[in-house]
This record gives structure tokens, C-alpha cells and sequence, in this order.
């Protein structure tokens, strides 16, 4: 019999993908909870399994692949895969997949919506209304960054930062990029200096781990806002709450931290920030949409077909 574990309660009952009395048959294993598993029940559960449904908060390390000998497949719950060690898989012959395309537009959409937050100081303005400290309308009151006209810095012009450069095109902002594949990029110290508002994009890897840092925190306009819907290492926090205590930047929205679910407290008590609990794919559709492709292509992989978004190339 193969086994999938599941790790996570889903959007989805993932029977109804698995379709567990398909020939062969998977008995699918579930951690049906919201938290996160622990580590070593993690490892506890996954020694017997063939394949594994894992979120951004399972590590998919060495010590996990050879406590699993049976392992065939790991399925990410998410685009992003830095949570796994893909080398490692590979040399396991892992096959690894990620939730590529469904969660753009979701990711792309909560991008936007902090991007407006921060320009027009949402957070500072719905407390003075929450608090009872409005009391009078005035012509220079919470005065904000206008989007029309404004340069946007994508930072990683892949599939999301495209979508964010189309929302940014509607609201009438340029748009300049670095990094990705597409044609016309700009070093990234010409964005930094240039752009009006920075929004990060790009995967976390070994080469973006702490790009942005105090050098380029430093090189960006007093009057710029930072946004990162990618991941949070991708930020050195400790340098980017000195910048906004030093008046460096104006703001910052961020959907993940450095050291999730830990967010640093300089960050917390700030009226020029927007923090959200990494949400940028966390609509219903989509989140069901990431779990179908997961099941699926766990199960594809069991069954001996190739899987619909393989990260990794394995050999049969
Ligand atoms: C979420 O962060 C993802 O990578 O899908």
C-alpha cells in the first residue's frame, strides 16, 4: 500500500483528489490540524510514507530524507520551495513540486493592497478613528504618497511581479524591474535610488538572502516605501527597522518576516508599517486551487505519471 502524508488541515478534503481507491490504492495519513506539525512528529509520521504534501513550514531536509527511505515524493504547498533542499531530493531522486501560477493574481492583489495601506497611511489613519482622536477635517491631515505618476521598483519580474507591474499600470504608476528572465532590467542600485515604491518578487535563495540591507536601504528615497510579499529573509529586518527609525524610508509593508511567526518588535509598535500574518495567497479559491495541484501531483508521481510542476528533473 503507498502512503501519502499530508501535513497540514487543507483547503480541500484531499480524498477527493488522491482518490485513495484508484489503482494502486494510497491510504492518505493527515495531520488535520491548522498549527503546524512539530518537527518530531513530523519525522515520526513521514518515516513510513511513499509521498509527503509538505507547507512552507515543514523543513524537507537531509535528516527528514533519511529517516523516509521510502520516499518518492514531495509536494509543496506553495510556489516557493527554499523550505526544501532540492539538491538533496534530487540526489534521493525526490521528486520535488510546487503551486506555480494559481496564487499570482491572489499574491499580486494583497501586493497592492499594501502598497495603498502604506501610500496612504491606512494603519496611523484607521487608528485615530478607532482611538476617538479625529475630531476635525483639515486640508493637511494624513497626507499621502499619489500613486499617479509614482515609480514602482519590482524587485524579481517573474510571474508575480508581472502581475504587480499590470495593477501598477491601472493605477497609472511606471514601472522599472530587476532580476527574472524579461528584457529591460535595470541594476538594482538604479531602482533602489529611483523608484517611489520598492515591492519584492523574487525567490528566496542563497544569492537574495539579505539583498536588501542597510547599503541598500540607504540608497533608496527618504519619501519610499518598501514591500515584500515574497520572503522575509530577503529583508535584513534588524537593518530595515534601523532605516525606518532613521527616517532612511518613509514606510514598509510586509507580509513575511525574517523569522516566522517571531516579527521583530521594532517593526511592531509603528505607525509607518503594515504587517500581515503571510496571507498573499490566503484567498479561498486560490488556497484550494494550491491544494488540488499538491494532492495531485503527489499523487501522479505515486501512480508513476509525471507530475503537472516538477521543481526537480529525477531520473526514472
Ligand atoms: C507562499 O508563500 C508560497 O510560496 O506559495
Amino acid at each position: 500500500m503507498l502512503r501519502l502524508f499530508v501535513a497540514r488541515r487543507l483547503a480541500v478534503d484531499p480524498a477527493a483528489f488522491v482518490h485513495p481507491d484508484a489503482a494502486p490504492p494510497i491510504e492518505i495519513i493527515q495531520w488535520n490540524d491548522e498549527r503546524p506539525i512539530p518537527r518530531d512528529e513530523l519525522l515520526r509520521r513521514v518515516a513510513p510514507a511513499d509521498g509527503i504534501v509538505a507547507t512552507l513550514s515543514d523543513r524537507i531536509d537531509p535528516e527528514l530524507l533519511a529517516i523516509a527511505p521510502r520516499l518518492r515524493v514531495v509536494a509543496n504547498h506553495a510556489v516557493g520551495y527554499d523550505n526544501v533542499e532540492i539538491a538533496a531530493c534530487t540526489a534521493r531522486r525526490v521528486q520535488v513540486c510546487n503551486t506555480p501560477d494559481v496564487l499570482t493574481d491572489a499574491t499580486a492583489d494583497l501586493t497592492f493592497a499594501l502598497i495603498l495601506a502604506v501610500a496612504r497611511r491606512l494603519h496611523e489613519a484607521e487608528r485615530i478613528v478607532r482611538e476617538g482622536r479625529w475630531h476635525y477635517w483639515a486640508p493637511t491631515m494624513l497626507l499621502g504618497l499619489e500613486l499617479r505618476g509614482a515609480l514602482l521598483g519590482i524587485v524579481g519580474y517573474g510571474r508575480i511581479g508581472k502581475a504587480v507591474a499590470a495593477r501598477a499600470r491601472g493605477f497609472g504608476m511606471e514601472v522599472v524591474w530587476c532580476g527574472g528572465h524579461a528584457s529591460g532590467a535595470i541594476p538594482l542600485d538604479d531602482l533602489l535610488s529611483r523608484a517611489d515604491v520598492v515591492s519584492i518578487h523574487c525567490p528566496l535563495t542563497p544569492e537574495t538572502r539579505h539583498l536588501i540591507g542597510a547599503a541598500q536601504l540607504t540608497r533608496m528615497k527618504r519619501s519610499a516605501i518598501l514591500v515584500n510579499t515574497a520572503r522575509g529573509p530577503i529583508i535584513d529586518e534588524v537593518a530595515l527597522v534601523a532605516a525606518l527609525e532613521a527616517g532612511t524610508i518613509a514606510g514598509a509593508g510586509l507580509d513575511v518576516f525574517e523569522d516566522e511567526p517571531r516579527v521583530h518588535p521594532g517593526l511592531v509598535g509603528r505607525d509607518d508599517v503594515v504587517l500581515v500574518p503571510h496571507i498573499g495567497s490566503a484567498t479561498s479559491v486560490t488556497r484550494a486551487r494550491m491544494a488540488e495541484l499538491a494532492l495531485t501531483d503527489a499523487a501522479r508521481v505515486l501512480r508513476g505519471e509525471r507530475p503537472r510542476n516538477p521543481v526537480n528533473e529525477v531520473l526514472p
